[in-house]
């Protein structure tokens, strides 16, 4: 099985484990300590689909159905969003923000699997309410709620649709939308990730565009977004109506705005 996913991992002894345990339902220690290869044909079967499957770059978290974000494990299936280490920074933003500010109400629009959603409602006072246009990414997140004992107000619909009717009521709108440009080129682990969770047309601006329609004419917000670096000087001139500032991740590399609408 090693061999079979050195094509596609730089660890391929350690995701040969992860695998093995996620179909054998064994802990990684039983199976370094006492497996003898005993596995039954259906196992070994499953087991060698997952290596394949693997080795052809599709991502590990999908077939160990985990991932981590901001120290907590979240559940994960094909077909929604792999949470990014980066995006942890835009929920100590936020935090710090909602901390300063004295902010009461959150909305995390495209929650995906939930991860700042729950991110934030575990570590502050908000109340906090999420959006996803992805109805598979709504069950997911609701489940990763619910096993972390975060409360959040789940609402499926684009943009700030399902919220409209009390966006008065709303302090800070965040987000993590698709951003990238259709024509770029992606690896393959990436392009098995949900391409609406991804694209955004061919300047990777499709989101923004849409969002500040929305977002303009509403007083006394904050908004916090990840974007990318080179989308910097066309989210200015998108931003006519509003002060925006620039943050960066914690590689140092410039990746998410804050809007004072
Ligand atoms: C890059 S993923 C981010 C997911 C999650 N917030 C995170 O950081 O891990 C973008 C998410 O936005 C959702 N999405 C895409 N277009 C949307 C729209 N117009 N309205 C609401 N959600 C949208 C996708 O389904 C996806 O879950």
């Amino acid at each position: 099985m090693k061999n079979i996913l050195s094509s596609a991992s730089e660890s391929p002894g350690t995701e040969a484990l992860l695998i093995l345990s996620t179909i054998t339902g064994m802990t990684k220690e039983r199976i370094l300590l006492s497996f003898e290869n005993k596995i039954d044909d259906e196992l070994s079967k499953q087991t060698l689909e997952s290596a394949t499957l693997r080795s052809n770059g599709f991502p590990l978290q999908y077939i160990t159905k985990k991932c981590y974000f901001y120290g907590l494990e979240f559940y994960i299936e094909e077909g929604v969003f792999i949470p990014r280490i980066e995006t942890e920074t835009l929920v100590d933003l936020a935090l710090e923000l909602i901390d300063r500010e004295n902010l009461r109400t959150v909305v995390d629009i495209g929650t995906g699997s939930g991860a700042i959603a729950i991110a934030i409602a575990l570590n502050s006072d908000c109340e906090v309410y999420a959006t996803d246009i992805n109805e598979k990414a709504i069950s997911i997140a609701q489940k990763n709620a619910q096993k972390q004992g975060a409360r959040i107000n789940f609402l499926r619909g684009a943009f700030l649709e399902p919220v409209k009717p009390f966006i008065h009521k709303i302090d800070l709108i965040i987000s993590n939308p698709p951003y990238i440009p259709t024509t770029a080129t992606l690896p393959k682990d990436v392009l098995a990730e949900p391409h609406d969770a991804l694209f955004a047309g061919e300047d990777g601006l499709d989101f923004y565009k849409q969002f500040f329609k929305e977002i303009e004419f509403i007083k006394g917000k904050h908004v916090m977004m990840e974007f990318s670096l080179e989308q910097r000087d066309q989210l200015k001139e998108l931003c006519y109506f509003g002060n925006i500032s620039f943050f960066h991740d914690q590689f140092g590399k410039i990746r998410f705005f804050h809007i004072k609408i």
